[in-house]
């Protein structure tokens, strides 16, 4: 074809195609429970319809195992199910058709996502069985042993697995207790009269091995709330979505997709899913539950009276309250996990137990990020970065979006406005900052695409059902997608990172993966057909909730083989699932610049982070749309408290670099973003935290307070650490903002000091200047207090301690510190301390467990300043030892983001280095 009319066509169908901005979210685009087949049927089932038994119980290989079969029906195969107990109280549940049968193909396991060192020596070998009789059953139960507190049961007929307490024989966590188990087993070809192909707005899929759903119902007991499953953009607390007088009819779904300007409340599944499930309760405390399978998953949370039809034919043993839910899955098997808790923070490290640690971050990535779609070239980038010199705002990163490729050819650079990329990422670089580009998955289907022409000859591609490469289109036009599930074009994939391939790159450069649910503008609810073939022949329905993670796998381990290997990559990723916390960081997608997604990110981030996602974040700004320069201001406000903390704009809206909105509107900018550099050193601790505990940085106040029950579904607040607290503005006109603070202890206002009781609502007056934040009395906050261009310029800064003391006159709290960069943390390359302030002493101890780190990593950085909080008493002195230095305390306003109101005590230049022990004692 002409290039002219080819490149008209091109223009006229990538506007046709793409997601115009004037139109907004449209539902009908979208499947809902009633247009998926599987998902009415699953819902259509009633308590007690399950006839499954369990039959054969035996131990094999340390796991008990049996066989599922029908109670009344001896003509189909029967399932094999296999239970297993971990360490630390985690229960697998798994079941399949059984192979001796002969099914008609494997169905598909999600590999890749459970550590092998969980498989490998978590395992508890049972040795033993016991049975006893429980309620009317038929034939005896069978109980392991889980842990000295927990036990779970198999009974067999009808079929159920729980756990409960040892002692009390409590259940905490249930699944087919109400009977609703189904497994669609594979059956080869169509009976007569059977349809098996599915239609939705004009695609068809295949459905080439028929009906083939599971689903089966779970209770969370001594539950008072459940939360979890991301993503979507609603309350952190899962509300019902089924029974008397629900208001959400639909289940909440997980199904990984590009939902163009998604709704501030709805229970719409996006980008991401996490099939994780927790619950909590002053009954108890936590539970979780998780279903590894990365097919289409559809999940009830019932509300009560839901099963009023049930007669009263199923009741549980229990007086506890409890949550039922009920999970649906187009394919797969269930390999299930249940984690007893038995508090939040029990439940978050037996499931990063599984699917691993959050990846620790280099420092840099902790700070201020800089992105829009798109600064248009190379003098772009130098003005943009100068200016925030000019303007004393430090940030770190520097991100280019899609146009700064070669037509949209990821690994490319527009030859004419970006012409020496190296040499910008140098420049950057040497004022310690970082670039960040995008790269996608979907590939230009162009034949002088080296990338193309590579996935092309060695068959990389992802099949359409007729098994041609599949052509979808994305923002290139006609584009390919690569099968991230194969392991050989992962490595492949990885291998175009390295300097040497990816030209104009430098090693400051990090990456951005964006469109990986995958985003096809053309394909079925803007994704791929479920008919699609991956290698091994797994159908793209098998897998589509784990596309993206692999892809964001793939080009983490690129980065890490990149150059010698030594640093930690950096690679922010749209899609996720299960495990994704192990590659790098996630953000909440295309947003828009109004007051209900500022609010609405708070939820889902505290979300994400029960769900190991600890390091995510919101477009700060709202990316659709042009924020009034007071959102704006309050969204950095709450966003330098994000544990990702990145501004980002779509292409067509205005320009809004924090110094646009006259010299006011700078100042609060730059003020939030100096409170997030200050604080740094903090998160940083957190940060490591989260990768040594799974614990999230930011967590909702429940996780720290788990039995304060006004807590428990509080989300417009939420901590940071164990530490503070942060409330933010989420109207324009507030002059007032009612803040729950939890717990017994008092709070002081991070900026003025002032002290507030625990247990309390407080109505604030809120000035523009700042968000309500607040350090819990009984901690300690290590921050850096002078203000530099980036974190590179922070490394020798010395610290300021902030020690709240509660109504014991006693405080404590811990840093941690490395390089910042490599991976000889890993090896012992760090410092970790913990300050504790009691009867008038400060002392700070190694907590590190060998001294030998400090041989690896040190520093020499000092304290600077000593701020007590509280009811210190009059000292007048501080004694330093080693040293036996005398120096006097002083008395005045605080002085942290601003000036305060109370007269706090601070001791000036104590002269000790954070390395090292040390007391310093008021008298
Ligand atoms: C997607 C991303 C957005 C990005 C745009 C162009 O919409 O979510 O952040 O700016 O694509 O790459």
């Amino acid at each position: 074809m002409n290039p002219r009319l080819r490149f008209s066509l091109v223009l006229f169908l990538s506007l046709a195609l793409s997601p115009a901005p004037s139109l907004s979210w449209k539902e009908e685009e979208f499947r809902n429970c009633n247009q998926t087949p599987f998902c009415e049927r699953a819902r259509s089932r009633t308590p007690g319809s399950s006839r499954l038994i369990a039959s054969k119980v035996s131990l094999s290989d340390g796991s008990l195992v049996a066989s599922l079969v029908d109670r009344d029906d001896s003509s189909g195969n029967p399932l094999s199910l296999t239970l297993t107990s971990y360490q630390d109280g985690v229960l697998r549940l798994v079941v399949d058709e059984d192979p001796s049968f002969d099914p008609p193909r494997r169905r598909f396991r999600v590999p890749d996502v459970v550590l092998p060192e969980f498989e490998s020596s978590k395992k508890l070998w049972l040795q033993r069985i016991a049975e006893e009789r429980i309620g009317d059953d038929v034939e005896l139960s069978v109980v392991v042993y889980l842990n000295e507190d927990y036990e779970a049961v198999l009974r067999r007929d009808p079929f159920e697995v729980f756990v409960r307490e040892r002692s009390s024989k409590d259940r905490v966590l249930g699944l087919n207790s109400h009977g609703m188990f189904d497994f669609e087993q594979l059956r080869g070809k169509k009976e007569e009269g059977q349809e098996w192909e599915e239609r939705f707005r004009g695609n068809t899929d295949s459905r080439p091995h028929g009906p083939q759903s599971i689903s089966f119902d779970v209770s969370f007991y001594g539950a008072d709330f459940v939360y979890g499953i991301p993503e979507r953009a609603m309350s952190l607390a899962l509300r019902p979505t089924r029974g008397p007088g629900i208001e959400f009819s639909e289940p909440y779904r997980l199904f990984n997709l590009d939902v163009f300007e998604y709704l501030h409340e709805s229970p719409f599944g996006l980008y991401g899913s996490i099939p994780f499930m927790l619950s909590h309760g002053k009954g108890r405390g936590s539970v979780g539950f998780f279903w590894l399978n990365a097919a289409e998953m559809q999940i009830d949370v019932l509300g009560e009276g839901w099963d009023a039809y049930n007669d009263g034919k199923i009741v549980l043993p229990s007086s506890l309250k409890r949550i039922d839910t009920f999970w649906m899955s187009e394919a797969g098997i269930v390999d299930a996990f249940f984690f007893v808790g038995p508090g939040p923070k029990d439940v978050v490290r037996q499931y990063t137990s599984v699917t691993g640690l959050p990846a620790m971050p280099q420092f840099f990535a902790t700070a201020y990020h800089q992105c829009r779609w798109n600064y248009r070239d190379e003098q772009d980038v130098a003005e943009v970065d100068a200016k925030f010199d000019e303007h004393d705002i430090p940030y770190d990163v520097l991100w280019l979006d899609i146009e700064h490729t070669d037509g949209k050819k990821y690994f490319t650079w527009d030859k004419v406005l970006f012409p020496t990329p190296a040499e910008m990422q140098r420049k950057l670089a040497a004022e310690g900052r970082h670039m960040v580009t995008i790269v996608d998955p979907h590939i230009k289907r162009d034949d002088r695409y080296y990338i193309h022409k590579e996935a092309t000859r060695n068959g990389y591609y992802v099949k359409d059902a007729s098994g041609k490469d599949y052509n979808g289109w994305c923002w290139p036009g006609s584009s390919s997608y690569l099968d991230m599930v194969n392991p050989e074009i992962r490595s492949w994939w990885g291998d175009k990172f390295s300097l040497q391939s990816y030209s104009g790159s430098t090693p400051s450069l990090y990456i951005w993966n964006d469109m990986n649910e995958p985003s096809v503008f053309n394909g079925p609810e803007v994704s791929m057909p479920r008919d699609a073939i991956h290698c091994g022949s797994v159908e793209h329905r098998e897998v589509h909730n784990a596309y993206g993670y692999y892809f964001h796998m793939a080009t983490s381990d690129g980065l890490l083989k990149r150059g010698d290997g030594q640093d930690r990559p950096f690679v922010l990723s749209r899609a996720m699932f299960a495990g994704s916390q192990r590659y790098g960081a996630v953000w909440t997608g295309d947003n828009t610049a109004d007051w209900d997604h500022l609010r609405v990110s708070v939820p889902m981030l505290l979300t994400l982070g029960l769900t190991g996602m600890s390091f995510s974040g919101a477009d700060v700004g709202g990316y659709f749309g042009n924020p009034d320069p007071k959102l704006l201001v309050r969204w950095y406000q709450l966003g330098a408290y994000y544990p990702f903390f990145r501004g980002h704009a779509h292409q067509d809206t205005k320009r809004r670099e924090p110094w646009l909105f006259g010299e006011r509107n700078t100042e609060l900018m730059r003020e939030a973003i100096r409170v997030r550099y200050s604080l740094l050193p903090y998160f940083y601790t957190l940060f490591r935290e989260a990768n040594t505990t799974g614990v999230p940085v930011l967590r909702p106040l429940w996780m720290e307070f788990p039995s304060d029950e006004v807590a428990f579904d509080k989300d417009d607040s939420f901590m940071v650490g164990n530490s503070l607290l942060v409330h933010g503005v989420f109207n324009e006109h507030a002059k007032h903002v009612s803040v729950y603070l939890p717990g017994k202890q008092s709070w002081f206002d991070l900026r003025t000091g002032t002290p507030y009781p625990g247990g309390t609502t407080q109505k604030l007056e809120v000035s523009e200047s700042s968000i309500p934040a607040f350090q819990k009395a009984g901690t300690i906050v290590q921050r850096k207090d002078r203000f530099r261009r980036s974190t590179a310029q922070m490394v020798n800064d010395p610290y300021t301690l902030v020690i709240a003391l509660n109504s014991s006159k006693e405080a404590e709290g811990e840093l941690y510190v490395d390089d910042g960069k490599t991976f000889d943390f890993l090896s012992g390359g760090f410092i970790h301390r913990r300050f504790v302030y009691k009867e008038g002493t400060l002392s700070s101890y190694n907590v590190a467990p060998t001294a030998s780190g400090n041989a690896r990593f040190n520093t020499k950085c000092e304290i600077e300043r000593i701020i007590l909080l509280g009811p210190a008493g009059q000292p007048k002195n501080a004694l330093v030892r080693p040293g036996n230095l005398k120096t006097e305390v002083e008395y005045g306003p605080l002085q942290l983001f601003g000036t305060g109101s109370s007269n706090v005590l601070t001791i000036r230049k104590p002269g000790v280095r954070i390395s090292e022990d040390w007391t310093i004692q008021l008298s």
